[in-house]
């Protein structure tokens, strides 16, 4: 049987989605019995990360379970080790996969030779998780998310692309403001557009942060250089100079707006210094 391997938001059904999010909640106050009891997980990690590492880390022991991780060097995923062979080992030793990547495409070859469930915990085109922990933090503020309205101002990126998808799935809108050439991933646009039609969600992409966070109940930006782009640096920072969060912008929001980003911020960039401390920020609750 195949297993059940997370890559994207769409590997999950939009119910499914409203589910995980519903469980996430009950789960924090409630907590789990020991449902990871007597198995192991691999964190397989090529790239940095503090929160999905140590929030997979810690919650696995916390079910019962046993996590390994394991760095970039240590595996050599696809130079000291074919792909296809990290995933028929690991396989047969651990009872699932967390794995952080560079290229999508790595994630769904190892999922492809893999008999147990491999996550995604961020790629160059996704990071579902962290969509998924975002609509928990947004659901925990205003206590639905049916009709909230999600301003993502700057990169259309890995994140952008996991929100959007996730935001369509429970009825949430959203609006993109990103330079052009920098929007969302036409393909994921087309996916989020079919859940939409039957959530009932908003999907728009322009180019305007003012326009965008008109009536925002969620202001959100993520970094302009993600990991893997830093060659892209000089030339992003210049194109997204109009696209940093200040203060005027809030303000364009409405007056009950949160403001979300999925950290690490470059303060100074694509937020203003001071922001994160403030009392409209969410950020560390979303961490
Ligand atoms: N877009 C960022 C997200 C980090 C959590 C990156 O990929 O580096």
């Amino acid at each position: 049987m195949k297993p059940n391997h997370i890559l994207s938001i769409l590997d999950v059904s939009s119910e499914q989605v409203k589910d995980l999010i519903d469980r996430g909640i009950s789960f924090k106050s409630e907590g789990t019995g020991p449902i990871l009891n007597g198995l192991s997980v691999a964190l397989l990690f090529e790239k940095p990360s503090l929160r999905t590492k140590v929030s997979f880390d810690v919650a696995i022991h916390e079910l019962g379970g046993h996590p390994l991780y394991l760095s970039r060097e240590e595996v050599g995923m696809g130079s000291r080790e074919p792909i296809a062979d990290v995933a028929r080992v690991l396989s047969r030793m651990v009872h699932g996969m967390i794995v952080r990547t560079f290229a999508q495409e790595t994630l769904e070859k190892l999922a492809s030779f893999s008999t147990v469930p491999v996550i995604n915990a961020l790629s160059d085109h996704e990071h579902p998780c962290q969509a998924l922990a975002d609509l928990m933090t947004i659901k925990e503020k205003f206590g639905y998310l049916e009709g909230i309205k999600i301003a993502y101002i700057g990169d259309g990126n890995n994140v952008a692309n996991s929100l959007t998808l996730a935001a369509a799935s429970v009825g949430s809108d959203i609006v993109l403001a990103s330079p052009n050439g920098y929007s969302l991933d036409q393909s994921i646009l087309g996916k989020a557009i079919e859940r939409a039609q039957i959530s009932g969600s908003n999907i728009s992409c322009i180019e305007s942060p003012q326009e965008a966070v008109s009536g925002a109940d969620v202001i959100y930006t993520d970094v302009w250089v993600s990991m893997g782009q830093e060659e892209e640096v000089k030339e992003r920072l210049a194109i997204f100079e109009p696209y940093r969060i200040d203060l005027n912008l809030m303000a364009d929001a409405k007056t009950t707006a949160i403001f979300m980003h999925p950290l690490p911020a470059h303060t100074g960039e694509e937020v203003v210094d001071g922001l994160l401390e403030s009392s409209q920020s969410v950020v560390f609750d979303q961490a």
